[in-house]
């Protein structure tokens, strides 16, 4: 296969993207800092920092603890507020042609909806992702990912709201006994694309002080160290949805890590926490992962996504 026939698109509902690599939520801000680095346009699309109604300062610091193979962070949702976010952030992607899923997280159901109505006629969005499993929220209830009638009524509102106008993509919590079930459910509600997965909720405590470093106390755990169980979350969900296409993140560093999430069932991969490091980890990911399809026979993407799901000789 040459590299000028293989075709390197995705689509995550009736968004097309050139490219299955995009950037994860809350780990780019809306991509000014990135852009330095590469053109915004080379890379699927820039997922931006979950956006919320109104401006919001986030959690007391520390923010962030190192940990093996990975880290905390307690943002706490820190953001500008949809206005302003549409004002000053929508534009200067568009401008900067970059293809732009703004990604969404409401305090309450009701929030949601209206979130969804900003973005509506907002020209240059490609999707939209409905962020109900951020673990930095001091009510544990607002994780609505862990809870499938409160899943089931935000994703709903959002459907409701924008009708057909625009892709939603539903970002799902790795806290939960069954995520193939939640997934059904917010699928069945509305959802188009699913991203696989957030955060797991952890903490580090300090030993010198003897107290939780962080000042949310609990973080959400990134990097390679949850890669395994991103692996397996979308293998699960591409298993019993396997026509829902999967935006998959979770300590994706190398092209290799992200053709293990296609080869699970993902259509596209986001990199986050790999880019704190290396700021040029999206475009290193996404070369190396075109020639492994290549090297591998594949002609597109969409020929490896679910891959090893098919009989093998070690599992007829
Ligand atoms: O704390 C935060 O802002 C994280 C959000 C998320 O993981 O969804």
């Amino acid at each position: 296969m040459r590299e000028s026939s293989f075709d390197f698109s995705t689509t995550l509902g009736s968004a097309w993207f050139p490219a299955p690599v995009f950037t994860a939520s809350g780990c780019a801000s809306s991509g000014r800092e990135l852009s330095q680095f590469f053109p915004l346009d080379e890379i699927g699309a820039v997922v931006t920092k979950s956006v919320m109604l109104k401006e919001r300062l986030g959690r007391p610091t520390p923010r962030m603890a190192e940990t093996p193979s990975g880290m905390l962070n307690s943002i706490g949702l820190q953001g500008p507020g949809i206005d302003a976010f549409l004002a000053k952030d929508v534009p200067w992607l568009v401008e900067n042609k970059a293809r732009v899923i703004v990604s969404i997280a409401g305090e309450t159901v009701d929030e949601y909806g209206v979130l969804a109505r900003r973005l509506r006629s907002v020209p240059g969005i490609s999707a939209v992702e409905v962020n109900i499993s951020c673990p930095n929220v001091d009510n544990r209830g607002l994780v609505f990912a862990c809870d499938p009638e409160s899943a089931k009524a935000v994703v709903e509102s959002v459907r409701r709201t924008l009708a057909g106008d625009l892709p939603i993509i539903v970002k799902l919590s790795p806290d939960v006994t069954n995520i193939a079930s939640i997934a059904r459910v917010v699928v069945d509600a509305g959802a188009d694309a699913l991203a696989l997965i957030n955060t797991l909720l952890g903490m580090v405590i300090n030993t010198d002080t003897m107290f939780p470093h962080l000042g949310g106390k609990t973080g959400g755990l990134s990097g390679p160290a949850i890669r395994p169980v991103a692996v397996r979350a979308i293998f699960q969900v591409h298993e019993a949805l396997p026509k829902v296409p999967i935006l998959g993140m979770g300590g994706v560093r190398t092209g290799r890590d992200a053709f293990e999430m296609i080869l699970a069932g993902a259509s596209g991969v986001s990199v986050g926490t790999a880019s704190f490091g290396n700021p040029t980890a999206l475009i290193d990911v996404q070369n190396e992962l075109k020639q492994l399809l290549i090297s591998k026979g594949f002609n597109s993407v969409q020929e490896a996504v679910g891959f090893a799901h098919r009989p093998s000789k070690a599992n007829p």
